[in-house]
This record gives structure tokens, sequence and C-alpha cells, in this order.
């Protein structure tokens, strides 16, 4: 069922109105993109299954009860419901971006409108890159990896890449800290981890994209406030960002959420196999989407992006990322991109969130870099790590 609740935005011309429409405005991210972006007064739409529950999320958010809010239940009806209301941005937070950001996406461009989303994953960020040529045609911009994932490390290889010649060689690391909300971890949640077994690792050699294990390289990082955390290779939006931010020929990048165990890492293959089966797949997504888990604080204090470039005459530089909680990092992301979309400061095409807006925005929206100072044990690897690719 699809109903549209009453407007309170502008009239739909030719082009966009002044409305942001947040689809999942009752999910984590959604919530907190919709209460930033009402304080900072846009006109915020909520999109989503449930009139009830996106009530509610309006209210928390700041949004008055008569607020206009849209209510779909898939991709293809909030893509029909974008075509007719001509949102000036849609704010993607449903997930499943492999699937879902080309048909939102698509929707916003047909009324030079704009679109953001928060896709970690190769698959999802590349589909949204490739829609660039028609983003251009239509006089769009859309946004993918607008969260801490991507834009953290992203932001980082820019700056350090800044009035440099191309480099030899790139690694971006990403830790998130992040406060759990108690509840059950939610479809959005379980399909980017499921996919994210079914993808294995990958990372750039000779300027190619190659195929690697989830869960390579190893390592222990120390931050420059003296906590330290895992992390090993995974295969991410923030690679292929790292990649074309730097030019760089070999290109790696961990997460903070790779399984870095051995015993875990021996049977990540064979899982990875057994999820691509779309039955499977579609099975595990329910499974792990219902699984209810307890709140727990964050284990540190700030979530850290840490990138360390290499040129071919023997330079190098390393720098970080510190950003606060990482879900509230993601939604000042989402929510900074958002309103300068609506604000018309971007440029047509497909992007990641530095590519369109500058490394800058990695402050804009709160975090912080520090650059040229080394940890004490820069990536220290865990012992039965390989090494990087040389
Ligand atoms: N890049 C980053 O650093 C980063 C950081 C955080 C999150 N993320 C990603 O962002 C996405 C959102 O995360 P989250 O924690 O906010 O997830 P969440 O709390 O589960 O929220 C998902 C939202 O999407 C809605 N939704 C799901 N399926 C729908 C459907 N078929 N039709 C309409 N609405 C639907 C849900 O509505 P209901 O209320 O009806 O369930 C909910 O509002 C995830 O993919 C996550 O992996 C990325």
């Amino acid at each position: 069922m699809t109903e549209t609740g009453e407007t309170n935005g502008t009239a739909s011309g030719d082009r966009a109105n002044d409305e942001v429409w947040i689809v999942g405005a009752t999910g984590r991210v959604g919530r907190g993109v919709a209460a930033r972006l009402v304080a900072r007064g846009l006109t915020v739409v909520p999109v989503g299954r449930s009139r009830e529950r996106m009530a509610a999320a309006g209210a928390e958010a700041g949004l008055p009860a008569d607020a206009k809010a849209v209510v779909a239940d898939s991709a293809e009806r909030i893509a029909d419901e974008v075509v007719r209301g001509r949102p000036r941005v849609v704010v993607n937070t449903m997930g499943d971006y492999a699937v879902t950001a080309p048909v939102i996406a698509r929707a916003c461009m047909s009324g030079g409108g704009h679109y953001v989303d928060q896709a970690n994953d190769v698959v999802a960020v590349e589909g949204l890159l490739a829609l660039h040529d028609e983003a251009v045609r239509a006089g769009s911009t859309l946004v993918t990896g607008a969260g801490f994932g991507v834009l953290a490390t992203e932001a980082l290889v820019a700056k350090l890449c800044e009035e440099r010649p191309v480099p030899h060689r790139v690694r971006v690391d990403s830790v998130a800290s992040v406060d759990v909300e108690a509840g059950a971890l939610g479809t959005a949640l379980a399909t980017g981890i499921v996919d994210a077994l079914v993808m294995g690792g990958r990372r750039y050699e000779n300027g190619r994209p190659v195929a690697a294990r989830l869960g390579a390289d190893p390592r222990r990082l120390i931050f420059p406030d003296g906590t330290s955390a895992k992390s090993a290779g995974a295969a991410s939006g923030e690679l292929i960002a790292a990649h074309a931010a730097s030019g760089a020929p070999f290109v790696t990048a961990t997460s903070a959420l790779a399984p870095s165990s051995p015993l875990l890492r021996a049977v990540l293959p064979l899982l990875g196999r057994l999820l691509s089966v779309p039955a499977l797949r579609r099975h595990a997504v329910g499974l792990l989407g219902r699984v209810t888990v307890n709140a727990a604080p964050r284990p540190r204090a700030h979530s850290w992006g840490h990138a360390v470039v290499e040129w071919p005459d023997g330079t190098r530089r390393e720098g970080w990322l510190r950003a606060g909680e990482g879900m509230g990092y993601t939604a000042d992301v989402t929510a900074t991109v958002t309103e300068l979309l609506a604000g018309g400061s971007s440029r047509p095409g497909a992007w990641t969130p530095a590519a369109a807006l500058g490394p800058g925005l990695a402050a804009t929206a709160g975090g912080t870099f520090v650059l040229d100072r080394p940890s004490p044990a820069p990536g220290a690897p865990l012992g039965d790590a390989p090494g990087e690719p040389q």
C-alpha cells in the first residue's frame, strides 16, 4: 500500500521542490539525520513503511504532528513516489544499497533532484558511481558513502595526496566506535554483514582490483590517544575511494568490522560461498536481522580513520581522522552533505563524499585531521599476518 500525506512543501514543477525526503526515517541513521536537518530548518519528509512509526520518529526529530510523511514499503514504490513528489534531495538509509540505490537515485534524477546514501560495500558504491554520466545529464548530484565509512578514510587520503604526485601505495584503516542500541539488528545491517561475507576481500595490485581473503593482513592499530583496536582486510567502498582519490596502483583497506581471528578467517571462504546462494542469503539476512542485542556503550571515545601513503621516492605520509561515536558521525556527515546539496553547492555527477565536496567535508561534519603524527607502533601486524603486497 502506498499513501501520501498532505504536502507542506512548495508545489512541484519541472524542477525539484524544497523538500528533503528521508527514506528509513524510523531507523538509527534516519532518525539522526532527520533531527539534524529539522534543527537546521530544512523541510524534512519521512518516508517509510509504517505511518505510526514515522509519526513517532518525526515527533522525536522535532517535526509537527501534521507534517507530511510518505508511506511506501519497497525501493520501487519509493521511486514512484519520488518521481511524483520531486523532492530536492532524497536521503536513502534503508540499506541493501546495491539494489535500492540505483532505483531511488534514478527516480531522483528524473526530477533534477539529488541523492545521498551511506553505502560502504563495493557493489553498491561501484553501482552508484556507474550512474555518473546519467547524473551529469540530469543535473543531479548523487553521493554514496556519506558516513564514517567512506568519508573518514577518503578525506584523509585526499588530504595526504594534496598537491603531490601520484603515490605508489596506499593503505587505509577504518575503526568506528559505536554505541549499541538495544533491539533487533535489523535487515539493513544484516544485509551489509551477509553481503560482506559473500564478497570476500579485495585489494588493488598494479592498478587492478584483485580478490583477497576477507580478514587478510590483520593488525593492531594504536591510535594517537593511546587506545588500540584490531583491524583486518575487507572489500569496501573505502578501498574504491582510496584508489580513486590517490590513483595509487597498490591499495589495501582494513576495517575493525572484518574478522581478525585465525579460526573465523579459516571458515569465511566456505561461509561466503554458501551465502552466495540467493535463498540461503535471504534466510541468513532474515535470521540475522531478528537477532536482538543489548545496549552497550562504545568501546572507545573516538572513531578513527587512518591512512598511510607512500611515494616511489620513499616519501611516506600518515594521517588520522578522529571522529566521535560512529553512528552519530555518520548522521552528521549525511546531514552536512544533504544541506549542501539542498543549498545548491554541488557538481552534477555520482561521487563519493570527498570527491563531491572536498576533503574539508570530514572536518565540517565534526571530524579532526591529525596529519603526519605517526602512532607509537603504526599498524603493527598481529603475527600470523602476511605482509602487504610488494
Ligand atoms: N557508511 C557508514 O559508515 C554507515 C554507518 C551506519 C550505518 N550505515 C548503513 O546505513 C544503513 C542504515 O543503517 P541503520 O542502522 O540506520 O539501519 P536501521 O536502523 O535498520 O534502519 C533502516 C531503516 O530502513 C527502513 N526500511 C527497511 N526496509 C524498508 C522497506 N522495504 N521499505 C521502507 N523502509 C524500509 C526501516 O524501516 P522500519 O522502521 O519499517 O523497519 C528503517 O527505518 C545500513 O545499511 C547500514 O549498514 C553505514
